[in-house]
């Protein structure tokens, strides 16, 4: 047996057009995250990374799209910490969450805000927790159905809150922001990366962001924690992975094609307008997303079962 054969593929790799899954609708946060990085990814590969958007149930039915295509680095994923959560939430996946993907690499980690359509009376997060209370039969909450991580910061504020409330799914946070700036739906807690715009425009208002510290691009946007909803804070990692069976080295190679990507000047530019910064080189691995999900699916574990919501 020649000591020198590689797989082809990987020597070659890629010959043709690469196929990445985005789990939830065009428009949303996933999809602004994943457009970035495979523009970025693309020119150094020297093929074009196509975004296909595959939503519904709250992300899993892409990342099942992504586990069950074939493994020659032509199908990737890029999904965030619901690849996790609904690890627990569903109780049957069509998929093994730790066992029917390769690892390339994390991308970023995202803060969410708590936002409202624009006429929502309260003006401050405790004016608005009181108000949400008051109303819980008829307050809305948008989401991207369970396993999105709309879903995850608002099932963390009612449990904060105490109060249940009523959910309208959708398959994206692009498609319930839609509905927000209508005013057909009343609060969310969606991510900086599809919210930033919308607050600075004045076209949805915004109660807390749920990172440790104001962020530079909404200064005037208070810390959940500050606004008395203690020790609130959520922030929510993307990564990349490919179908089990992928060869080691197509995912080194994409994973060095992230880690360039995460340099790229647009990309970061891009990213800081959106509250966002991109990981580091360390983390744009795949050891250090694999080390990411096990140990995420451990956390979030105890505090959906103490939520006790479930996708059946
Ligand atoms: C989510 O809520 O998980 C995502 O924001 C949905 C999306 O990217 O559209």
């Amino acid at each position: 047996i020649s000591l020198f054969t590689t797989t082809a593929s990987a020597q070659t790799y890629p010959e043709r057009t690469i196929t990445m899954v985005v789990p939830f609708s065009a428009g949303g946060p996933t999809d602004t995250v994943a457009r970035l990085v495979a523009e970025s990814m693309s020119k150094d590969l020297g093929q074009q990374i196509v975004v296909e958007n595959v939503g519904g149930a709250g992300g899993t039915l892409g990342a099942g799209r992504v586990a069950s295509s074939e493994a020659d680095g032509y199908t990737i994923l890029l999904h965030h910490i619901g690849m996790a959560t609904s690890a627990t939430l569903y109780r049957k996946l069509a998929y093994d969450t730790l066992n029917a993907f390769e690892y390339v690499g994390l991308v970023t980690e995202v803060p969410m805000t708590i936002v409202a359509r624009k006429d929502f009376e309260p003006t401050d997060l405790k004016g608005m927790i009181d108000y949400v209370k008051a109303n819980k039969d008829t307050v809305t909450v948008a989401n991207a159905g369970i396993g999105a991580a709309s879903h995850l910061c608002g099932m963390l504020f009612m449990s904060a809150i105490e109060t249940p409330l009523v959910t309208v799914p959708y398959k994206g946070t692009g498609p319930a922001m839609t509905d927000l700036l209508g005013g057909q739906v009343d609060i969310m807690c969606d991510q900086t990366t599809n919210t930033t715009k919308q607050i600075q425009g004045g076209t949805i208002k915004a109660y807390a962001v749920t990172s440790p510290a104001k962020l530079p691009v909404l200064p005037d946007v208070p810390t959940a924690m500050e606004s008395g909803l203690a020790d609130f804070e959520v922030g929510i990692w993307h990564g990349v992975y490919s179908p089990k069976g992928t060869p080691a080295d197509v995912n080194e190679r994409l994973a060095k094609s992230l880690q360039l990507a995460l340099k790229d000047p647009n990309v970061v530019d891009r990213f800081a307008e959106l509250g966002t910064v991109p990981s580091s080189e360390a983390d744009a691995t795949p050891a250090a997303l694999k080390a990411k999900l096990e140990s995420e699916i451990t956390r979030w574990k105890p505090v959906i079962e103490a939520a006790g919501q479930y996708a059946d």
